[in-house]
């Protein structure tokens, strides 16, 4: 077993003197398609060999006792006094909360956990602590939710207590992932297809700028309020029902005049990456990796310049690929403001990239990078 998992399972048999339950719930890569989730988009993410693994087990009362071993802090609550709290709690307690609202039938547990995504990295630990609970509880009070619906209750879990009002993705890829595979997932409809990711030649690497990125700070529902604003205004003018039927974002030019600068950019953003993940999904199908780098790269453009979610460590990050020819595609990566790039990098060049990529960034910043070489893996299960 995972050495995560034998340590929450050793710390919950100790401290409770019972056996647990134990799950592994993972973080998500994106391989294009960003800021488009909540925007009726497509977007291609994957789960990943990283996440948070829980150790968990009801205990016949009407407390929740959590231990987040990471932060080494232990927290009880009533199960009928749960409220919004601060900080990491809220993703926990939000999620117990979305369970009560829907009626389900549950009750006290004990609860240890701990993982080994960064946080703040842009691979969605948040997800991960989200999912790894619910399907948790799912399990052990036999709710009989799906997968699908578990995603929506973890996404309506992080739009309540944390107020963070993301779209679908990092909810879906989490409870949906297959190893060896990215999920091309249809956000409006939920329709989704796998492909297998075959990067022949080529791994993705994640480049950690070490900027820790809070989207609970306000700017991702600044940016999803002016996606809002932008489409109410094109619903009247171009009598569309979504952004993906505006089609080619030369259409919303004659409008520029008549709208706020910000958010006439930021449609612009989401009308050309809506376009440019349904190209890279057939660049991909046809294992065109050299096109399927080159829209990474305008996606990079778009965010940092018209979406505004980048900022100078990730554009350093980006712009240092351009002279290394081991690199054939490079972004910024998830929810933006600092976080992870995500890079296309030829095999047999991964060390160097990462050796002279940290150098650079050392040099610029004064700051070491974290470099990870990725790995697919499954949604949220039981360890058995
Ligand atoms: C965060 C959100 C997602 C998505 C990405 C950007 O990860 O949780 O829903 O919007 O940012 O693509």
């Amino acid at each position: 077993m995972n050495a995560i998992a034998n340590r929450v399972h050793k710390i919950f048999s100790e401290s409770f003197s019972a056996e647990p339950r134990l799950f592994f719930s993972p973080g998500r890569i994106n391989l294009i398609g960003e800021h488009v989730d909540y925007n009726d988009g497509f977007v291609m993410p994957a789960a990943i060999d990283k996440g948070v693994y829980y150790a968990l087990e009801k205990n016949e009362t009407d407390e929740c006792h959590f231990y987040a071993v990471d932060f080494d802090e232990w927290f009880s609550v009533a199960i009928l006094s749960i409220s919004k709290q601060s900080g990491w709690k809220n993703y926990l307690l939000s999620v117990v909360n979305e369970f009560l609202l829907l009626n389900k039938k549950i009750k006290g547990f004990n609860c240890v956990f701990s993982g080994d995504i960064p946080r703040g990295s842009g691979i969605s630990s948040s997800a991960a602590v989200e999912g790894g609970l619910a399907f948790a509880l799912n399990e052990v009070f036999d709710c009989g939710l799906d997968r699908v619906e578990l995603a929506r209750l973890c996404q309506r879990a992080e739009h309540n207590f944390p107020n963070v009002k993301c779209g679908i993705m990092d909810q879906f890829a989490n409870m949906m992932g297959k190893q060896d595979n990215v999920l091309l997932l249809d956000c409006k409809s939920l329709e989704h297809q796998y492909f297998p990711l075959q990067l022949d030649g080529y791994k993705i690497v994640l480049l950690n700028s070490g900027v820790h990125h809070s989207l609970a700070s306000g700017e991702y529902n600044i940016r999803r309020q002016r996606c809002e604003e932008g489409m109410s205004f094109f619903k009247t003018k171009l009598n569309i029902q979504s952004f993906r039927d505006i089609h080619n974002a030369d259409n919303i030019l004659p409008y520029k005049p008549e709208m706020k600068p910000e958010v006439y950019d930021c449609c612009k953003y989401v009308i050309e990456e809506i376009g440019r993940t349904k190209k890279a999904a057939t660049c991909l199908q046809q294992n065109d990796l050299i096109a399927f780098g080159k829209l990474m790269y305008a996606t990079h453009e778009g965010l940092s310049k018209l979406y505004q979610v980048s900022c100078e460590e990730l554009d350093f990050l980006v712009e240092q690929t351009l002279s290394n020819d081991a690199v054939i595609g490079s972004r910024l990566m998830g929810g933006g403001f600092g976080g992870c790039t995500i890079n296309l990098v030829a095999e047999n060049a991964v060390d160097d990239f990462i050796a002279k990529a940290s150098g650079a960034y050392l040099h610029k910043f004064n700051r070491n990078l974290e470099a990870y070489v990725m790995q697919t893996g499954n949604g949220t299960s039981e360890i058995k």
